[in-house]
C-alpha cells in the first residue's frame, strides 16, 4: 500500500490567506526553512494506479496537480482521474469543501458516516456532484468497509472508529446542552487503512486520525502495536491562538487536542508500541512551523515526525 500525505495543515492551510502573523508571513516571503502547506488531505492506493482520498480539501486542485500519481492517464481517454474513492472522516470545511471541486460527471463513490452523509444532503450545493455518476456510501461508525470505486473493488479497506471531536463549525449547536455543541457519535471518525483482506491486524495498515479531541483508553488500545500514526497535530499547546494574538479558540473547543503538557497526545500516547508516529492537520499557528524551533525538537526528541506535503509512506 502506498500512502501520501497531498495536504498536511489544518483548514486554513500554512499560509492562511488573511494572517499576517510572524509564521504565516515567513513561508509566504519565502524564507529558508519553512515550507508552505496545503489543507488536510491523504491519498492511498494498493496497485499505485487508483487511489482513495481521505478527505477532499478545498486545495484540492492544486493538490492533484503536485502530486502525478492523481493525474489524468493519457490512455485512458479524454476524462479520467485515477481517484476512484473519497472517504471522509468529517464534515469540517477543510474535509468536504474540495467535493465541489469533483464535479464534472466524473464517476465517483464518496464513503462517510451517516451523519456526514445527511450534512452533504442538506447542503443542495453538493448536488453538483450528480447522482448518476457519483454515489454516496455509508460507512459504520464502527466497523470494516472495503472501498470500491465505480467499477468495483480498489484493493483497500477502512475501519472505521469513533474519536472524541467535537461537530463541524458551521453545524455548532449554540443552545445544546451536552457541553459540546450538539456533537454526536459519527460526526468524527478515526480510520484504519489496509490493503483488502488485511483483516483485525492493525500491523500492516495505517491509522488516519486527523481529528481528535481526547486520547481514550479505548483508543490506546486500538492503537497499541500499529505500524504507523497518522495523528492530529493541529496545535501544539491549547491556547496558541490566543497566545500568538490570532484568535480566541483553544484547541480543545475546536475539538483538537494539544500535542504538549501532560494530557497531550505525545504523553498521552508514549506508552503505547507504533511503529511510526506522525503529526498531521498542523494549524498556522504552530510553532514546529518554525524550522529548528524548541517545539521541533520536543517533538522528533519524543520520537513523532511531522508530515509534509508529498510525504510518501509504503506499507507492505
Ligand atoms: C477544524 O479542524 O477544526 C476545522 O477544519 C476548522 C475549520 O473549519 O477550518
Ligand atoms: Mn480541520
Amino acid at each position: 500500500m502506498i500512502v501520501k500525505v497531498v495536504g498536511s495543515a489544518a483548514g486554513g492551510g500554512f499560509p492562511q490567506w488573511n494572517c499576517n502573523a510572524p509564521l504565516s508571513n515567513a513561508v509566504r516571503t519565502g524564507k529558508p526553512g519553512f515550507l508552505t502547506r496545503t489543507q488536510s488531505s491523504l491519498a492511498a492506493s494498493s496497485d499505485g494506479e487508483s487511489w482513495a482520498l481521505f478527505n477532499a480539501s478545498p486545495d484540492i486542485r492544486e493538490q492533484i496537480a503536485a502530486n502525478c500519481e492523481l493525474h489524468p492517464k493519457p490512455e485512458n481517454g479524454l476524462r479520467s482521474t485515477p481517484i476512484t474513492t473519497v472517504v471522509l472522516t468529517n464534515a469540517d470545511v477543510d474535509h468536504i469543501a474540495g467535493l465541489l471541486s469533483l464535479r464534472e460527471r466524473q464517476p465517483l463513490v464518496i464513503y462517510a458516516t451517516a451523519n456526514v452523509l445527511n450534512t452533504l444532503a442538506h447542503n443542495s450545493i453538493f448536488r453538483v456532484l450528480h447522482p448518476d455518476f457519483v454515489q454516496r456510501r455509508e460507512l459504520p461508525v464502527s466497523g470494516i468497509t472495503p472501498l470500491e470505486g465505480p467499477e468495483g473493488p480498489v484493493g483497500l479497506s477502512v475501519e472505521t472508529f469513533p474519536v472524541p471531536g467535537k461537530v463541524a463549525l458551521f453545524l455548532e449547536d449554540e443552545t445544546a446542552t451536552d457541553g459540546n455543541f450538539g456533537t454526536s457519535d459519527g460526526d468524527t471518525v478515526g480510520v484504519r487503512i489496509g490493503q483488502s483482506g488485511s483483516d483485525g491486524d492493525s500491523t500492516g495498515s495505517l491509522f488516519y486520525i486527523p481529528g481528535c479531541a481526547r486520547v481514550t483508553q479505548e483508543l490506546k488500545g486500538r492503537l497499541d502495536g500499529a505500524r504507523c500514526l497518522l495523528f492530529d497535530g493541529t496545535v501544539f499547546v491549547d491556547s496558541e491562538m490566543s497566545d500568538t494574538g490570532v484568535g480566541e479558540k483553544s484547541g480543545s473547543r475546536m475539538g483538537h487536542l494539544a500535542i504538549s503538557g501532560p494530557q497531550g497526545s505525545i504523553r498521552q500516547l508514549a506508552d503505547i508500541e507504533i511503529g511510526r508516529r506522525i503529526f498531521v492537520h498542523i494549524n498556522n499557528t504552530h510553532p514546529i512551523l518554525e524550522p529548528c524551533s524548541d517545539a521541533e525538537k520536543a517533538v522528533t526528541d519524543a520520537g513523532w515526525e511531522v508530515a509534509f506535503d508529498g510525504m510518501e509512506l509504503r506499507l507492505d
